[in-house]
């Protein structure tokens, strides 16, 4: 199988060419504004991985890298939804624009299989834990609306097309060359300031964490069984963890532990922000697949990855 996978030098993006050069060859488009030739060594080191460093905007380029794949996975997009209250445009162009651009060179160059990394931020703001079908509110943040519209464009391409794709809505990812998220900026701002965390909002907000690991099992899963021309899965924990467990187990794995935590205060840490969510794999978990940890058993394994990015491996008894 060969594929292209678009924002593939990124945190879910390398880990996921790490699977796919097992299946044969893979063709990397990143403009590197976040991923790193580096986190494509380990792939690149067990295959065939070609890195191409152009916008994925770029429909030409990107129908001529599609050219003779199997399969497009599209995973580039604007990383943090708080960038969208700064920058309106953002999510427009690295969303929506940029999925169509996937799209639009899969249907130029032939390609019949296409895979989208979406969010859980499509089910907007809601008590209730989410299926793939609860789709009653709409999104809340300009970059869960890209999501939303990028969805609408691949359904769309399906129907009018010979495509055939899997849309993923992705609870929030952790694990080892996170590139944003609370825990890569609460081991951040520990190193910048060992005495102090500080916390947006006031630490209840809770969100379904899974580890990259399984992320990228779950992609492929649903990229074998997700039905033609087109089909939708969760893929998230059942539980949450709150933004309280994830700062405390950050201050305990910095190697200044008696550091104080601050919460700013307020129920969500920006606006936009959605401060508890829940979401339902049971699709997934039907057809028999299902995470290996749990919501807190992922946080807990990605601070100890992420911390020892951050401040080397930890010093063993002397
Ligand atoms: N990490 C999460 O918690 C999470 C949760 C839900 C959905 N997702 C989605 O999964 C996908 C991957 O997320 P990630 O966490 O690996 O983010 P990431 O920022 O690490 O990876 C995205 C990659 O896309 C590249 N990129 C961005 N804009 C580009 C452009 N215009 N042209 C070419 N390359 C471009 C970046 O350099 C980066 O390498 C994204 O679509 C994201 O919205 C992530």
């Amino acid at each position: 199988m060969r594929s292209l996978v678009i924002g593939g030098a990124g945190f879910i993006g390398s880990h996921l060419v790490e699977r796919l050069v097992a299946r044969g060859p893979v063709t990397v488009v990143d403009d590197l504004s976040v991923g790193r030739r580096e986190f494509l060594a380990r792939a690149a080191a067990a295959g065939s991985v070609e890195l191409v460093v152009c916008d994925a905007r770029d429909v030409d380029a990107l129908a001529l890298h599609a050219s003779g794949q199997d399969v497009v996975f599209h995973l580039s997009a604007n990383p943090e939804a708080r960038r969208g209250l700064v920058d309106t445009r953002l999510d427009l162009e690295q969303g929506t624009l940029a999925t169509y651009a996937a799209l639009e060179a899969s249907r130029r160059a032939r390609v019949t299989r296409f895979v989208f990394a979406s969010s859980g931020t499509v089910y907007g703001e809601t008590d209730q834990a989410c299926a793939e079908g609860d789709l009653g509110q709409l999104p809340i943040s300009l970059y869960g609306a890209s999501k939303l519209a990028g969805e609408a464009l691949v359904s769309a391409f399906c129907h009018c097309f010979d495509i055939s794709a899997t849309i993923v809505r992705f609870g929030n990812v952790v694990g080892p060359r996170a590139t944003h998220g609370a825990i890569y900026d609460f081991l951040h701002k520990l190193a910048r300031d060992p005495s102090e965390l500080e916390v947006l909002g006031d630490g209840a907000q809770s969100k379904p964490y899974l580890h990259v690991d399984d992320c990228v099992l779950g992609l492929m899963f649903a990229l074998d069984r997700g039905a033609p021309p087109f089909d939708v899965f969760n893929l998230a924990p059942d539980g949450a963890t709150t933004v309280r467990t994830i700062a405390e187990a950050c201050v305990r794995a910095s190697p200044s532990p008696k550091a104080t935590i601050r919460y700013l205060g307020g129920e969500r840490g920006w606006r936009g922000d959605v401060p508890r969510s829940r979401m339902r794999a049971d699709k997934l978990r039907r057809l028999g697949f299902s995470l290996a940890l749990t919501s807190d058993e992922a946080v807990l394994r990605a601070v100890s990855e992420v911390a020892r990015e951050v401040f080397g491996a930890p010093e063993g008894p002397s």
